[in-house]
């Protein structure tokens, strides 16, 4: 029988494939800059803050986010088992004593329970395996996720700006693209506008710094205290989520 994949399920058999060379690859062309923006904000990282971790592939990060913070939990999420494995794996080499704190779960965003809150979210190189499309229901649907006043730690691509940087790292990213796409199959083709989607969404930036000569950018951005998601469109299918002000009556004052 044919299932259809969902739009925010990349094919997690080639995550499976790639899981035991995905981080050489990672430094072999980036060195050691998708580490540094994935580590950069760490301290902002509150003591007793709930954490999730999507797309967290084998797990570099939530070994720095465990030792590097006092966060009371973290879920990390992921649809290749292959990747979850080896972050479990990691972990329980490194930092067992940590373990307790982690719930590993398999699958895509859509099997979170739909009441799970948190004060973190982290997204590591995850949002740039989707297109445009897809952004616009999906990073509503993670925001849906983080209490009001949470922060969302990103790191990602971006083109990097200058005359001679820019056509390189837009050369760099097709290549990237097209490895992805053949061996993943992920959906984009080209790099999401993150910033549409995540204003969009309502979030608002609090800080940001890049690395690799500007192709690497990691960002904090805050979920603001009012906010409220609302299905727009409803013919067209789409979601489009507005942030509305708190309006205090006279009385409240
Ligand atoms: C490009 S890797 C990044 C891994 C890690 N964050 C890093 O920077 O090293 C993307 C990860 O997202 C996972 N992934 C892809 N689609 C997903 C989805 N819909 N839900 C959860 N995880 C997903 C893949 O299995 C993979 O581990």
């Amino acid at each position: 029988m044919m299932t259809r994949r969902s739009s925010t399920q990349a094919d997690a058999r080639g995550f499976n494939r790639l899981a035991p060379v995905y981080d050489h690859l990672a430094m072999t062309v980036f060195g050691n800059s998708l580490r540094a923006a994935q580590r950069c904000f760490l301290h902002r990282v509150k003591p007793e803050a709930d954490v999730l971790v999507v797309g967290g592939g084998s797990g570099w990060f939530l070994e720095r986010l465990l030792e590097e913070t006092s966060c009371r939990r973290v879920d990390t999420l992921d649809i290749s088992a292959a990747m979850l494995s080896r972050s479990e794996d990691r972990l329980r080499r490194r930092n067992p004593e940590a373990l307790a704190r982690v719930r590993f779960l398999h699958g895509g965003v859509e099997s979170l329970p739909r009441d799970a809150i948190y004060d973190v979210l982290c997204t590591h190189c995850f949002l740039d395996l989707f297109s445009d499309e897809t952004l616009q229901s999906l990073v509503p649907r993670l925001r849906s996720h983080l209490r009001d006043g949470g922060l969302w730690y990103d790191s990602d691509f971006q083109i990097a700006p200058g005359t001679i940087r820019r056509p390189l790292t837009s050369i760099l990213l097709g290549a990237m693209y097209a490895f992805f796409r053949t061996t993943c199959s992920i959906e984009a083709t080209r790099l999401p506008q993150f910033d549409h989607a995540f204003s969009q969404a309502g979030m608002v930036d609090v800080e940001a710094a890049t690395f690799y000569g500007g192709m690497v950018r990691a960002r904090l951005l805050r979920a603001p205290d009012q906010y409220v998601s609302e299905p727009l469109d409803v013919s067209q299918g789409d979601t489009v989520t507005r942030r509305f002000e708190a309006i205090r009556s006279e009385s409240d004052r």
